[in-house]
């Protein structure tokens, strides 16, 4: 279930160049959430009155906390780094399905490329077993300290080559060649579809989150389709990200539309 809530600003700190990370006392959402799942936050600006889906990274359902992390791209994630800390700030969720965690897993592969790092934090600390991450980005990934803190092994990639691997996260993993269970994974959709691919050669079934451009955001529009098959069924049927995912099988997903 979802709801809507007033959430109180606790933190919004710049965390990188045009990205923030902000913290939200939100006690219903941090109870039901889990790592996968985004939150709809209402900018309150009158041109911009559609909400924007921003996945939860964190989440600390004993004290009532949620953390987002976004980038400033537009008016609405702009409007969101200029909040102060002690507003309220209206929020929907949680929203999606979030991730499956594969039960029994020994070794789990978690990729994440540019903004779709955030919400594989709450999923690395709520996996049992090992975790190897993959993190890629133009330049230099967010957040890559949180995992070696839980104790993943992580490998870095650059597109420049100003820090780790020059090249994309899964060119880096062609070379590591790392062995898993289940891979995890969020960004954009090129690296998804490639590493589908990836997945579908080395024999590991991989969960793709898809941050499609949404409207509504709560499935009353088609504004955030993708093309499924699920498995063992014959017709393509058009699911909506904000509804039935943001969390595909990535053997499930029609990449060439
Ligand atoms: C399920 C989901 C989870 C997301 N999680 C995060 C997150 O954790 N952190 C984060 O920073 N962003 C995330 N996004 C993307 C975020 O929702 C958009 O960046 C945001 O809505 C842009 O709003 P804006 O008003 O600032 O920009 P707008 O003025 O709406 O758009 C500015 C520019 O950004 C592009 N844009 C907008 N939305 C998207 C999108 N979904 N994908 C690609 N380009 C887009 C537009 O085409 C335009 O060029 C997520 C999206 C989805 C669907
Ligand atoms: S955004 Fe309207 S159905 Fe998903």
């Amino acid at each position: 279930m979802k709801k809507i809530e007033y959430a109180e600003i606790l933190i919004n700190d710049k965390i990188a160049d045009d990205i923030y990370s902000m913290t939200l006392f939100s006690p219903f959402i941090a109870k039901e959430a889990k790592a996968g799942q985004f939150v709809e936050v209402y900018t309150g600006l009158g041109e911009h009155i559609l909400p924007r889906p921003i996945s939860i990274s964190e989440i600390d359902s004993q004290n009532g906390k949620i953390t987002l992390v976004y980038q400033i791209v537009g008016k609405g994630t702009e409007y969101f780094s200029k909040c102060p800390i002690g507003d309220l700030i209206k929020i929907m969720g949680p929203c999606g399905n979030g991730f499956e965690i594969k039960k029994n897993a020994k070794k789990h592969i978690l990729v994440g490329g540019g903004i779709g790092i955030p919400p594989l934090v709450q999923l690395c600390r709520d996996i049992k077993g090992k975790a190897v991450v993959f993190l890629g980005a133009k330049s230099n990934p967010v957040l890559t300290d949180k995992f070696r803190k839980l104790g993943a092994e992580v490998y870095i990639a650059s597109d420049d080559g100003s820090i780790g691997f020059k090249g994309n996260v899964v060119e880096l993993m062609k070379e590591i060649k790392p062995e898993g269970d289940m891979v995890y994974s969020c960004g954009p959709k090129i690296m998804l579809k490639f590493l589908a691919q990836w997945a579908k050669e080395n024999n590991i079934p991989v969960q793709v989150s898809m941050e499609e451009r949404m409207a509504c955001g709560i499935g009353a529009c088609v504004g955030c389709a993708v093309k499924i098959r699920k498995k063992g069924e014959s017709d393509w049927q058009n699911l909506k990200v904000c509804k039935d995912g943001p969390v595909f099988m990535g053997d499930e997903v029609m990449w060439d539309e």
